[in-house]
């Protein structure tokens, strides 16, 4: 009944203030949540030479993410079938094998055993331990979206596509700018002793807290626009798996558009080559230029345009983050730059500054952020926190009304609920989405036995 009434007032926009920080709320998230989204882990520009590999993490199950001699992208559970031991223990690397550690089985990359120490005199070989089409577990779903790399713990997902839904219009401004989508540099790491979910709600269309957060970084001219202004013109939208802000550009067509942000005229050129109609027109038509976004439940995307150095001009950027669990009240950042791979050289330097400046480990307003997500999520540990219904209900009245209807048709060119000026909808989307997911059943999935009786 306890979690029925949090669901309850979560979906009426009233946030138990304990969400943030609460041990049995963050189990039912590893069983219900994180079971079954598609996660975020890994871009294939990460890993594009055969034998290239990384290793990333859905929660506690370490995945070794690689491309085989053929060129499949594949992502093999990081524990070997004998004892149990990692066997991949490096962060990136190439490799056309693994060998692991504690006894020596060693796997292809494409994670089929191959070599298997006293085979015979330990197991009677091919008689006692079949080696044919034993390989290391792979994960139970895996999907690439413009080269993005997810896996879902359900062996049964549904589509990513379909997970991703409408928000692939969104997406592609990200991480398709040309036809060589982008190319990633990172990522950086650091954990910081707040709830994963704060991070995501934030991204997702926090608008509201940039004129006090982050006071400093406007106060020192970062940007070249009265900041205000670009504010109370801002659009917040809400469109399938996804949430984000996205900020109104100044009178002018779509060329003007894009180079008043920073992008040189050949990457413009190649935009209008790659984005449909609709997404030009969201552009050039309706003004808007997306900006920070989150994709449920814990990646999330920010495209800016900082000033760099002492002149007028400014340099878009775009960070790739993920907001990764380590427990109920402490989280491990990733945090990459992506770049159009076409993108000129020069481009790409100072577009990297430009980054390192607003985010990243060094940032200034990451800085900013996480200083308030930590005491938020001290905060929520306590017993008052469990009296406290946090309001968020910005953007709608006492029927539920919006403050300000959506955009129509004409103004509005994207997918999804698109309006203008502060709200909360998308946090309150991106929360009932959680809650809808804490009420499902647990994923089921069947054990798999390895080379053996089954
Ligand atoms: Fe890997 Fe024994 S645990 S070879």
């Amino acid at each position: 009944a306890d979690q029925t009434t949090v669901l309850a007032d979560v979906r009426r926009g009233m946030i138990p203030a304990h969400v943030y920080n609460d041990r049995e709320i963050f189990e039912l998230e590893k069983e219900r949540v994180f079971s079954r989204a598609w996660v975020f882990v890994g871009h294939e520009s990460e890993i594009a030479q055969p034998g290239d590999y990384v290793v990333r993490r859905v929660l506690e199950d370490s995945f070794i993410l690689t491309r085989d001699e053929q060129g499949e992208v594949r992502a093999h559970f990081n524990m070997c079938l004998h004892r149990g031991m990692q066997v991949c223990r490096a962060e990136v690397g190439n490799a056309s094998h693994f060998r692991c550690p504690y006894h020596g089985w060693s796997y292809r990359n494409d994670g089929r055993i191959v070599g298997l120490p006293f085979h015979k005199d330990a197991y009677g070989g091919e008689a006692g331990f079949q080696r044919k089409g034993q390989r290391l577990l792979p994960a139970p779903s895996l999907a690439t979206y413009n080269g993005m790399i997810f896996l879902s713990m359900d062996p049964d997902a549904p589509p990513l596509e379909e997970f991703l839904g409408d928000f692939r219009f969104y997406l592609d401004y990200y991480t398709k700018q040309s036809a060589s989508g982008i190319e990633l540099r990172g990522p950086q790491r650091w954990r910081v002793k707040a709830n994963w979910k704060i991070g995501a709600e934030n991204f997702a269309g926090d608008m509201y807290h940039t004129p006090q957060t982050h006071t400093s970084v406007v106060e020192i001219g970062l940007f070249r626009e009265p900041k205000a202004e670009k504010r109370k013109d801002g659009a917040t939208y809400w469109a399938g798996a996804g949430g984000g802000t996205t900020y109104k550009l100044p009178d002018g067509d779509l060329d003007e558009r894009l180079r008043y942000v920073g992008y040189p005229q050949e990457m413009v050129d190649r935009m209008k080559e790659q984005f449909t109609d609709d997404q030009l027109k969201v552009i050039g038509d309706d003004g808007f230029m997306i900006s920070a976004a989150s994709i449920y439940p814990n990646l999330s995307f920010v495209h800016n345009w900082p000033r760099v150095g002492e002149s007028d001009d400014v340099l878009p950027f775009i960070s790739i983050r993920q907001w990764q669990p380590i427990s109920e009240d402490e989280t491990e950042v990733l945090s990459w730059f992506a770049v159009d791979a076409e993108a000129p050289e020069e481009f790409k330097a100072l577009s990297y500054k430009a980054y390192l400046m607003c985010f990243g480990s060094t940032g200034m307003f990451e800085q900013d952020d996480v200083e308030n997500w930590v005491s938020l999520t001290n905060t929520a540990a306590g017993s008052m926190a469990r009296r406290l219904l946090l309001n968020s209900r910005m953007g709608i009245l006492e029927d539920d009304e919006p403050v300000v209807p959506p955009l129509g048709p004409d103004a509005f060119h994207g997918p999804g609920e698109a309006r203008t000026g502060y709200s909360e909808h998308n946090q309150r989307a991106l929360l009932n989405r959680w809650a809808d997911d804490l009420e499902k059943p647990p994923v089921q999935a069947a054990t798999l036995t390895v080379g053996g009786p089954g």
